[in-house]
């Protein structure tokens, strides 16, 4: 059942208020993991409230309580709860989304301003922190609630919203929000759910539509070492003691192998390998070595294996080092012995890892090989945040209506994926709801999440919203 013509059209001729109403978004820099700026992750949270209520949607904001980031004490930014129609013969699809971003700077090596949309028309890119995710993704749905609404027409099912402004962060809080709300039963926002949509992942490449199963997990580490009480003039103290950096360093260099294995015992092991039959999943996909090598920027690839390389995002865990806080970063060649030095990284989880069998193999492995090193400075492992792997059953009807809705609106059928990315919360709602997941992406994957020049192409956003509204029919038109 293809959406109504109405609909879609009101979709073609709202183009220029659509993206007005993306850089406002963008425009509100609500990155959650600096602590700076969680005004404006609050603020975004009241923006974002602001537009359900005139779009009709009865909301709630919940106070997710406190928490600890770099020491410091913080109010966490609220969930935004949803609900519009209560028709008992209609379905009911529960959306999630999150409003908060990465942070961006523009001398992080961005060509324009981050938090300024800018529309570049010879390429039809929307390019701003957030524009793909998740903001873009998050006003699609508004998107669709305002077609409904100003053209009069009926929406084919009842919705239900959760939004977070914590994800980038760890999703801290949502899964107790989630779990209690599940068990006011009648009284809650999530009764009688019947699926669920998320739509925050991308297109494996950037020409063939994907409907998406699975997400890795996560957990994310970091690792101190100390022993001086202060930094120290590398002429006059070298060689006469232990430095910290050279003991993290070591450390680090024993965690992940240069052809993307993983050193810590035990962990590689939990995941079986691969058989014939399932490499023939990978093997079909649109998608080659030109394709992971244009979104990286660089002929980089860890194998000429176009499935060998799906495998490693999609079906395998991987270990990635990702910075050393507290050394000399900066101009010039500063001769200092740092005092302090934390290194972090973390690793994607596939089932059945889960981040309490891996964190206790890890803190293990580093305090033996930290020993091995007979320095005498100090030694302090941290578990930052952590999320559980998630997979979904892909022949259910909710994936049915995706598919079909991505063949009416993009005239082609979708590949199925998993992803290589994290969103903690949703193996909470197929848990706590028992009822199917689904992934439904928006935009590209070359569009640059949480790197420089993120963006959203035009036609993604705007075709993005058809489909988005589409499967909002098809579920509708499913006898399940
Ligand atoms: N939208 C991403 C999840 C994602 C990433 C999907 C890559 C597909 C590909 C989400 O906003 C995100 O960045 N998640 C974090 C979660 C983490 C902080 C727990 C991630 O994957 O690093
Ligand atoms: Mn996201
Ligand atoms: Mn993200």
């Amino acid at each position: 059942m293809p959406a109504p013509t109405q609909f879609t059209e009101f979709i073609d001729e709202h183009v220029d208020s659509f993206i007005q109403r993306l850089a406002n978004a963008v425009a509100i820099p609500s990155i959650s993991g600096n602590a700076q700026h969680r005004q404006d992750v609050f603020k975004m949270a009241s923006w974002l409230q602001g537009e359900l209520n005139t779009l009709g949607v009865e909301t709630k904001q919940v106070d997710l309580g406190k928490h600890v980031m770099d020491g410091e004490e913080l109010q966490l930014p609220p969930a935004i709860l949803g609900r519009i129609g209560n028709d008992p013969r209609k379905k009911t699809v529960l959306v999630y989304g999150h409003y908060d971003v990465q942070p961006a700077e523009q001398s992080d090596g961005w060509d324009t301003e981050p938090f300024k949309l800018v529309v570049d028309e010879k390429t039809g890119r929307l390019i701003g922190r957030g524009s793909t995710d998740d903001k873009g993704p998050i006003l699609g749905w508004l998107n669709v609630l305002e077609a409904h609404k100003t053209v009069g027409l009926e929406l084919p099912v009842n919705m239900r919203f959760c939004f977070e402004g914590m994800e980038e962060s760890g999703s801290e809080g949502l899964d107790d929000l989630i779990k209690s709300e599940t068990a006011k039963g009648t009284a809650g926002f999530f009764d009688n759910v019947d699926c669920v949509c998320i739509s925050d992942n991308y297109w494996l490449n950037s020409r063939t539509p994907c409907i998406t199963y699975g997400l890795r997990g996560l957990a994310y580490f970091k690792v101190t070492v100390s022993g001086p009480a202060r930094d120290l003039h590398s002429g006059v103290f070298g060689r006469t003691v232990h430095e910290p950096m050279t003991d993290l360093v070591q450390i680090m260099s024993k965690l992940v192998a240069t052809d993307g294995t993983i050193l810590v015992p035990g962990v590689d092991d939990m995941v079986s390998a691969a058989d014939a039959e399932e490499k023939k999943i990978y093997d079909v996909l649109d998608y080659s070595i030109q394709d992971v090598e244009d979104a990286a920027g660089g002929k980089i690839a860890l194998s000429d294996d176009k499935a060998t390389v799906l495998m490693g995002r999609m079906r395998n865990p991987s270990l990635s080092l990702h910075g050393i806080e507290g050394a000399f970063y900066g101009p010039g060649a500063k001769t200092v012995i740092p005092a302090s030095v934390s290194g972090k990284f973390s690793i994607r989880l596939v089932p059945p890892q889960t981040p309490d069998a891996v964190e206790p193999l890890v803190f293990k492995y580093i305090e033996s090989e930290f020993a091995k090193l007979n320095t005498k400075n100090k030694l302090k492992i941290e578990n930052l945040h952590g999320g559980k792997p998630w997979v979904a059953d892909f022949k259910h009807w909710n994936y049915e209506a995706a598919r079909r809705a991505t063949e009416l609106v993009y005239k082609r059928s979708p590949d199925l994926t998993r992803e290589g990315g994290s969103i903690p919360v949703t193996l909470t709602f197929a848990e706590s709801l028992g009822v199917n997941v689904l992934l439904l992406p928006m935009g590209r994957g070359d569009d640059g999440a949480h790197s420089t020049n993120e963006k959203l192409d035009k036609s993604n956003f705007i075709e993005g919203t058809k489909l988005l509204g589409t499967y909002l029919y098809e579920v509708a038109a499913i006898t399940a």
